[in-house]
């Protein structure tokens, strides 16, 4: 510990490394947590590790959630660590390429997008995309052919991303963009999204075959939305529910009206922001059902129960409202999310020397370590979520663990107090908003996910709907997870077997 310590004695502790400018870039690239934890058994919750010369400093722990969460615009920057990835991605003038206020705006733009009288509209058109999806595409042959004895399988990835982007864009992204799927929208997507990778952010503006396909796909799929945006000016188009409809009616603070290329560009940035997260966590889900067939069959029971008719294999429709009562169902997605969030770290770019307070991690008495101007600080929910100190069986997907929502986060403030003498209140379940909650998500502060409402209705009537239908089992052993992508996702093979249900 000693002789780690870098001279200047307010700088947190250096993670051990051999090579100067790559450090820690290896360890922490193919696995994230468990370098994580391996660092804070030697240096305790904060220190600072190299990755491509970057000095990135780690905050674990509530404390450090809420240390680089709960920062001052003043003091970190979320634009100035993420741009450089996102900026040629989503396009000029959105989210990052603009001071933190015009941000903060847009979210309050998109907010009004995703309204509940919206969502009621969504949740029949989730359910048909899913059952079209099923009863046409080769992923589901088996369910097609009506053979009950018969088990196929689905990729869990391959299949959920397509039922993300079908189902996001039939709702969210409007019928223009759900009409134009399987044509010429499908391959700029794809172009986009093979250059929204975790490297463009250390190594911006690299030339590569990649990012030459991703600059000539950003203009495309702006050309293509401002398009859209010209058409829907000049027809009638009040019953439009859907983001774009939204944002063409917001102005900001001086009354100016969004730019065509505005609304374009935070359109882009919604498709990206997401489709993988909520591709990934459905994914998991999945996974974790076919793993856990008991829980699978209480999930199916749960839907007999409030929508049965009598008839076995025959449901009422799913509706927004009663998806909010259906505590397993809840419990399956919010289990899910802990064990495997899929943003593993949240990052920011330090603009002004910032001192660590001393209830975080104090050297001595008359020491505080302090941060400086230009260094990267970081705070990872993977982390939290699966820790011991917190949880109790942190690495078992229990949903069960829910039921007692308060319970949990009693349980979460106890072990903190008893290990550092000192009171935090996680507030109901433990899934508080605040940037000390030990479960995090959809992030917490200023830059909290505004997504999570509509992941849920998604997610939540993306496994409805199947599990009406199917039973579940996982093909081979539960996969790894792939840390060398923007989202933590399953590695292969990650197929799950599924059988079309028993109905005397
Ligand atoms: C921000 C997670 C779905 C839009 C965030 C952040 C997290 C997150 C962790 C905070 C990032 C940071 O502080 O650096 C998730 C997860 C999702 C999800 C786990 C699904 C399971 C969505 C969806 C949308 C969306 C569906 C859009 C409809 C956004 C936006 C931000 C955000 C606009 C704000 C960025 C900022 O203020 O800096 N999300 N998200 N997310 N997310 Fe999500």
């Amino acid at each position: 510990w000693q002789f780690i310590r870098p001279k200047d004695r307010s700088l947190p502790p250096v993670v051990f490394h051999w090579i100067p400018f790559i450090g820690s870039a290896i360890a922490y690239g193919n696995d994230p947590i468990n370098f994580l934890f391996r660092c804070r058994e030697k240096y305790g919750d904060v220190f600072t590790f190299i990755l491509f010369g970057r000095r990135m400093t780690v905050a674990l722990g509530p404390k450090g959630n809420n240390f680089v969460l709960g920062g001052k615009v003043a003091q970190v920057s979320a634009e100035e660590a993420y741009s450089p990835l996102t900026t040629p991605v989503f396009g000029k003038d959105v989210v990052y390429d603009v001071p933190n206020e015009v941000l903060m705006e847009q979210k309050k733009f998109v907010k009004f997008g995703l309204s509940i009288d919206n969502f009621r509209e969504y949740v029949g058109m989730i359910v048909n995309e899913v059952e079209t999806f099923m009863n046409t595409d080769p992923a589901f042959k088996i369910y097609q052919f009506d053979d009950i004895n018969e088990w196929g399988s689905f990729h869990a990835m391959k299949t959920m991303a397509e039922i993300t982007i079908l189902t996001a864009s039939r709702t969210l992204q409007g019928r223009e963009v759900r009409e134009n799927l399987d044509k010429s929208f499908a391959d700029l997507y794809t172009d986009l999204d093979g250059g929204f990778k975790p490297v463009n952010m250390l190594f911006p503006n690299m030339p590569s075959e990649a990012n030459r396909k991703r600059d000539k796909a950003q203009k495309a799929m702006s050309d293509f939305y401002v398009d859209i945006i010209r058409k829907r000016a000049t027809g009638n188009h009040e019953h439009d529910h859907d983001m774009i409809a939204a944002l063409m009616q917001q102005r900001y603070k001086n009354s100016r009206e969004l730019t065509e290329r505005e609304v374009a560009h935070i359109m882009i940035a919604l498709l990206m922001a997401g489709q993988h997260t909520s591709s990934a966590t459905t994914s998991w889900a999945f996974l974790r059902l076919a793993d856990n067939p008991d829980v699978t069959e209480a999930l199916y029971r749960e839907q007999v129960e409030h929508f049965g008719t009598g008839e076995e294999g025959k449901f009422q429709p799913l509706t927004y409202e009663s998806l909010k009562t259906l505590p397993i169902l809840d419990a399956v997605i919010r289990e899910t999310l802990r064990v495997h969030p899929p943003i593993h770290s949240i990052i920011r770019k330090v603009v002004s020397d910032l001192p660590v307070p001393p209830t975080l991690s104090a050297p001595s008495k008359d020491e505080t370590f302090v941060v400086p101007k230009g260094h990267f600080i970081l705070s990872s929910p993977a982390v939290s979520h699966v820790d011991p100190r917190t949880w109790k069986d942190p690495l078992v997907w229990d949903p069960s663990r829910w039921n007692d929502a308060e319970g949990v986060a009693q349980q979460a403030s106890k072990a903190y107090s008893d290990e550092h003498g000192e009171k935090v209140d996680y507030g109901f379940g433990a899934v508080s908003k605040g940037t000390e909650s030990p479960y995090q998500p959809f992030g917490a502060g200023r830059h909290r996910c505004i997504g999570e409402q509509f992941a849920y209705l998604q997610i939540g009537t993306i496994l409805a709907t199947v599990v009406r239908k199917v039973e579940l089992r996982l093909e081979s052993g539960f996969p790894k997870n792939n840390y060398h992508t923007m989202i933590t996702l399953p590695k292969d093979p990650c197929d799950i077997r599924y059988r079309r249900r028993h109905f005397d």
